[in-house]
């Protein structure tokens, strides 16, 4: 699973795979979802003193993770984070060390307009990722990730598949989350190049 991650990032700067959760691992971080729901709250663009909500840029709603002393259902998403870094740092040397994770949900009609991931100020983030946890779902309920070049053209387009999981380079893929008919649930993160906890 790996390596097949490896070598997309290495041919194209993005790697999708279908489904690297299972059933059981998605039921199980919905379950928490379903408790924390409540905790959520709407995602900011921006950074520290400039963040701010504009609903017709981004529309989701995000709870953050530690991924460091984390238990209960996401034990094994870090496990596999951390390999996966480890791993693209002995092949490609990025010097990924800590990375930010949050769930999010997108509401039904709510969408991410094109952005790229790595903010002006600070360009730790290197690798975006992002877990597809809705129990279920069909290319016609849309929510799509689109991934663009940087003068714009469409690149590739995923559907949010149960368990599905894309990685990018930070810097290289504008990308957009079109909007859905249904709640669109993810588990999205950054791994950066330097301490950030
Ligand atoms: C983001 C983002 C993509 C997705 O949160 O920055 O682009 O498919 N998410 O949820
Ligand atoms: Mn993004």
């Amino acid at each position: 699973m790996i390596e097949q991650i490896l070598q997309g990032l290495e041919a194209k700067g993005y790697s999708f795979l279908p489904q690297i959760l299972n059933e059981e691992q998605i039921l199980r971080i919905n379950k928490f979802f379903d408790e924390y729901r409540g905790e959520f709250r709407p995602a900011k663009i921006g950074m520290n003193g400039s963040k701010q909500r504009i609903d017709s840029i981004r529309g989701d709603y995000t709870y953050w993770l530690n991924p460091i002393n984390s238990k209960g259902p996401f034990v094994e998403v870090f496990e596999f984070l951390n390999k996966l870094r480890d791993q693209i740092n002995e092949r490609f040397y990025l010097g990924l060390k800590e990375y930010e994770c949050h769930l999010a949900y997108y509401p039904p009609d709510s969408f991410y307009h094109r952005h790229l991931d790595r903010f002006n100020k600070d360009s730790s983030r290197t690798i975006s990722f992002v877990f597809y946890l809705n129990k279920s779902w069909d290319i016609s309920n849309g929510g799509e990730i689109v991934m663009y070049d940087k003068k714009g053209n469409i690149l590739d387009s995923f559907s949010p598949m149960p368990g599905a999981f894309i990685c990018f380079l930070s810097d290289e893929f504008p990308h957009e989350v079109r909007s859905s008919n249904l709640e669109r649930r993810s588990l999205t993160g950054w791994m950066h190049n330097k301490i950030i906890y």
